[in-house]
């Protein structure tokens, strides 16, 4: 006969079993929907994302990119712009004629996205797609970008080291402390980190770009306007910041 002490030990290491296996079981799935389906599947959410984002976000974009002119009449030659995460290219149309892109990503299936959206803005040069992940940019010569512009990456970037040039920003951010917003963020955080690329809905993005050392920063908190089943991504900064 066991003991009821002995019992409760049963018991408890039965639980632990069980919760272990299960997060083994959640670990190998993600690992291989991370090799097979993910860069299949994501690409395209992310072409349908743009497509809405850009259409309720136009006015923000137009207006945080239209100091690419002023920068661009200020280096006097043709502007050279690094996009990190550039994704499909969702972009482009806001870039000046003339402006030279290099995109940068982890995932090179968005190479052929990339690919086709650049034929629509025979405007722009873009350059090939450099496969690197924003922590590790050691393949882009350090002063050869005028600007560098991230949008809706930093939720996934653990860290954006040596950012060269003007930098100009549009990310979604975690919601104020205590807040409704704040709550649902977490609520959804696992099914939309599965479906959208590791996206962590929670991070206080306006502090590491704080963090990144410019010397002067310009960012705006703002409610985006997008559609209900985006309401955790509703808080958005964007700015620009110099070193
Ligand atoms: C939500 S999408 C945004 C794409 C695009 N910037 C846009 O606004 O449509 C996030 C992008 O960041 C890329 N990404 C994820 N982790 C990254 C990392 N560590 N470094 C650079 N890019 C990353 C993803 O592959 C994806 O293309």
């Amino acid at each position: 006969m066991l003991s009821a002490n002995m019992l409760n030990y049963y018991v408890a290491f039965q639980i632990l079993g069980v919760v272990i296996l299960l997060w083994l079981l959640n670990r190998t799935l993600y690992y291989i929907y991370e090799h097979t389906l993910e860069p299949i599947v994501f690409p395209r959410i992310m072409k349908t994302f743009a497509r809405v984002y850009n259409s309720r976000m136009d006015r923000v974009k137009r207006q945080l990119f239209s100091d690419l002119s002023n920068l661009k009449k200020a280096v006097g030659s043709q502007l050279t712009i690094l996009e990190i995460g550039a994704g499909t290219g969702a972009n482009f149309k806001y870039y000046p004629d003339g402006t030279s892109v290099i995109p940068l990503e982890p995932m090179d299936n968005f190479g052929s996205y990339l690919k086709d959206n650049a034929k629509e803005f025979p405007n722009l040069t873009v350059e090939k797609l450099v496969v690197a992940f924003g922590e590790d940019m050691k393949d882009i010569p350090s002063e050869s970008v005028d600007a560098v512009v991230t949008t809706l990456v930093l939720c996934s970037v653990k860290e954006v080291t040596s950012v060269h040039g003007k930098y100009y920003f549009l990310e979604h951010v975690g919601g104020e402390k205590y807040s409704v917003g704040k709550f649902i963020q977490h609520l959804v955080q696992v099914p939309w980190a599965f479906l959208l690329g590791n996206c962590i809905l929670t991070r206080n993005i306006q502090q590491s770009i704080e963090e990144m050392g410019f010397s002067s920063m310009n960012c705006q908190q703002i409610v985006a306007p997008l559609p209900l089943p985006l309401y955790p991504m509703l808080p958005h900064v964007v700015g620009f910041a110099v070193k």
